[in-house]
């Protein structure tokens, strides 16, 4: 029987190196990304050819009528099966001072955390409660803990989730399940390429921005039988910052 793991937003970066460290771990990933079609094959052939399993499964966490589409035709085509990891991890970031900000980038990053973990979270979470096993991590962000300025809108949302995921870990830990929350600082991605890292690795305690398979390590150690008893956490994952 395959153990599967959905990770969102795993065609780039940081959720890219969770699918891979996932499939690793023996889980079936199933790769979500939204339009950038070429690196989902990209991450699916990676993992492959390493000796794993995975799959893709497009849809749009900002889209609630996206995600229920994508997730009730998985379940149709895998009847009797259930996932069993569930990794919230796409976001996007809009960064402008409040003064400047625009209601689009307000409420677009807003929407892609909160309605993707909502929508996600309630699909799947059904399936974990009645195996009695589960384990949900949602990627928030330092910026989610302390607030950075310019990003109102992206620090609203990380706290959101949060929260959440404080809340939801109250209500399913009698079931096994467990919800926790990753806060990475500055990580190695394309979301971080137009900063400049020299400079603001200055500001970092450990002096250098993390990469991506670093958070994978946390999240996978979360998501093992080892992991049980930890629920309703934020770990920062940040160099010292934070
Ligand atoms: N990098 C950092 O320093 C950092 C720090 C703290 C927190 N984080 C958080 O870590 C997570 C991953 O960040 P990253 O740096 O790896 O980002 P990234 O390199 O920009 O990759 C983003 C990934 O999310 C997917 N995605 C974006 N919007 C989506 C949507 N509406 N529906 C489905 N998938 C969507 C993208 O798919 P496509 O390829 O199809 O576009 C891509 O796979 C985010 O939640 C981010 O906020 C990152």
């Amino acid at each position: 029987m395959n153990k599967y793991a959905l990770v969102t937003g795993s065609s780039r970066g940081i959720g890219r190196a969770i699918a891979e460290r996932l499939a690793k771990d023996g889980f079936t990933v199933i790769i979500n990304y939204k339009s950038n079609q070429q690196a989902a094959f990209s991450c699916l052939q990676a993992i492959e050819a390493a000796g794993g399993k995975a799959e893709l499964l497009p849809f749009d966490v900002a889209d609630g009528s996206s995600i229920e589409a994508a997730l009730t035709a998985w379940d149709a085509a895998h009847d009797g099966e259930h996932i069993s990891v569930l990794v919230n991890n796409a976001g996007i970031r809009r960064d402008g001072l409040m003064v400047f900000m625009n209601e689009t980038d307000w409420h677009e990053v807003l929407r892609t955390t909160t309605e993707g973990f909502y929508y996600t979270t309630h699909h799947v979470l059904n399936g974990m409660l009645r195996a009695r096993n589960g384990r949900i991590v949602n990627i928030a962000s330092v910026s989610g803990i302390s607030g950075l300025s310019g990003q109102a809108n992206y620090s609203a949302a990380k706290a959101a989730l949060i929260g959440a995921t404080k809340a939801l870990s109250k209500e399913v830990a009698a079931r096994k399940v467990t919800v926790n929350a990753v806060a990475p600082g500055f990580i190695r991605t394309d979301m971080t390429a137009d900063l400049d890292e020299e400079e603001m690795k200055k500001a970092i305690p450990a002096k250098r921005f993390g990469e991506p398979t670093e958070v994978a390590a946390l999240v996978s150690f979360l998501c093992s039988d080892e992991a049980s008893y930890i629920t309703g956490q934020v770990i920062s994952i940040a160099g010292g910052m934070g």
